[in-house]
Order: structure tokens, then sequence, then C-alpha cells
């Protein structure tokens, strides 16, 4: 039986979008995990999870100096497939009907998605990390170190 993923389940509602968009967003590179269905992603990451690339497009690699310094990261990241037209919406976990700003789900008007991550290692344009929950080649927007008491600096 095929599943709709777009599908609009009892208790949510979709707006209308606006036909135009205006924030200038960069993808700065693509994100390597194995999962290769929704399905597939865990609901959050963990830092146990499985082994993921983040690769950094060539004009942003040089911008990677300095995070070897890090044990951990913040990644953003753009939910290419979700949709982004609803403001209530019924989880399939619990079917419980909450508003978009009280889910941390992928589905918002800019499905702007974020981790924190463990950082296992670095080199020329990529960072291999654990922690992630998105499909095989999502969209990079930004990378930052993570300045966290209890994770000392890798080196
Ligand atoms: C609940 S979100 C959490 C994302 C992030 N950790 C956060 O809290 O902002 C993770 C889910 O988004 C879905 N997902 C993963 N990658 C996606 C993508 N590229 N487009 C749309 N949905 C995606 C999967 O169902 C995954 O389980």
């Amino acid at each position: 039986m095929s599943h709709d993923p777009y599908a609009i389940r009892p208790g949510e509602r979709a707006v209308t979008l606006p036909d135009r968009v205006d924030a200038h967003l960069v993808f700065i590179g693509r994100i390597h995990t194995p999962f290769t269905m929704r399905a597939e992603c865990p609901r959050q990451g963990r830092q146990d999870g499985p082994l993921c690339r983040i690769e950094i497009d060539a004009p942003w690699r040089e911008g990677l100096k300095g995070l070897e310094g890090f044990a951990q990261a913040e990644v953003l990241y753009w939910m290419h497939q979700a949709r982004r037209d609803l403001v209530l919406q019924s989880p399939k976990h619990n079917g419980e009907t909450m508003g978009t700003f009280a889910l941390r789900s992928p589905v918002r008007p800019n499905p702007i998605s974020t981790s924190r991550v463990a950082i296992v290692a670095i080199g020329e344009g990529w960072v291999d990390v654990r922690g992630l929950d998105c499909l095989d080649g999502t969209p990079l927007i930004d990378l930052k170190p993570e300045h966290c008491a209890f994770s000392p600096p890798r080196n």
C-alpha cells in the first residue's frame, strides 16, 4: 500500500503560502547519512548514532579552519522534502494536534532543522559526525562550533 507523506491528518490545518520568498539562503554543502527514506530516520539524532558525512562545497571549505579544536558542533540543515504549509500538525507518533511552533517537526514555513553532533573526524572539505537524523542528500545551511563545558576540545 502506498503512503502519501504529504497527506493531511485529522486535526491538521494548512495555510496558503505567499508566492514570494525573500531570504537569500545559500546551501553550503550536503549531508550524507545512511537514511534513504524518512521512515528510516530517527526522530532526533543521537551522538551514538551512525556515522554521517557533512560535505562542504568547494568555495566554503576554508571555513572549516579551526573546527578541529571542537568536539561538538551545531548543524543547521534544510528539510528539502518537507511540506511548508501546516500551522497545526498531528504527528504520526501520537496523533495529538499541536501548533507547528510547539513541535520540532521538519514541517514548518522555513524547514530549518538543527542537531548537536559529535565531531569524529575532519578532512579537506568534509566533517564526519554522529548525531544526525536527516535524509541522505539533505542540503546544509550552516555549521558552528558548540561551546560545551562537559566536552573538551579534541586537541
Ligand atoms: C523530527 S525532525 C528533527 C530535526 C532536528 N533534529 C530538529 O530538532 O530540528 C527529524 C525527522 O525529519 C524527517 N526528515 C529527515 N530529513 C528530511 C528531509 N530532508 N526532508 C524532510 N523531512 C526529513 C525524518 O522523518 C526525521 O525523522
